[in-house]
């Protein structure tokens, strides 16, 4: 396992769209371990690749003390809201609330390919939400409630 950067905002490739993982071979598990390491390393609840500079749809959540490792997830319901402050690896120390489902069903497959089918509430929900974003260029700056706030104090996007 070894530390991997973790891209700040600003720079242009967090905003793109992340491709479908094909391959579930040693390259993904190198990346998942990575991406493990560098997310506790940075207390993080979650990373997606393109965090660590990869355009890959994986992304790992620790929520509960439950590491679940997401490859190529595709959330297929959602339900309820909920709103809390959020943070992020890529932005830094701002933190502010965000709008997401109560409840969400999350659709994805394993490292090694096989699929299943996730039910999430609350932190869990809002955390594989936050994180699936990443894979589509999103950020919760883009989506906070407190934007107003962000801008203020000089945040980028
Ligand atoms: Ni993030």
């Amino acid at each position: 396992m070894a530390l991997r950067e973790v891209v700040k905002v600003g720079e242009s490739s967090l905003r793109k769209k992340s491709k479908p993982v094909k391959d579930f071979d040693e390259d993904l598990w190198q990346l998942l371990d990575d991406m493990k390491q560098t997310m506790y390393q940075n207390d993080g609840m979650g990373l997606a690749a393109p965090q660590v500079g990869v355009l890959r749809r994986a992304v790992i959540v620790d929520v509960n003390n439950a590491f679940i490792e997401l490859i190529n997830p595709v959330i297929v319901s959602s339900k309820g809201e909920d709103i809390e402050e959020e943070g992020c690896l890529s932005v830094g120390s701002f933190r502010g609330r965000v709008k997401r489902p109560y409840t969400i069903t999350v659709k994805a497959y394993d490292r090694f390919g096989y699929p299943f089918t996730l039910q999430g509430e609350k932190w869990l929900a809002r955390c594989i939400c936050h994180e699936v974003d990443h894979l589509d260029g999103v950020l919760f700056v883009d989506k906070t409630l407190d934007r107003d706030k962000y801008i203020k104090q000089g945040g980028k996007f």
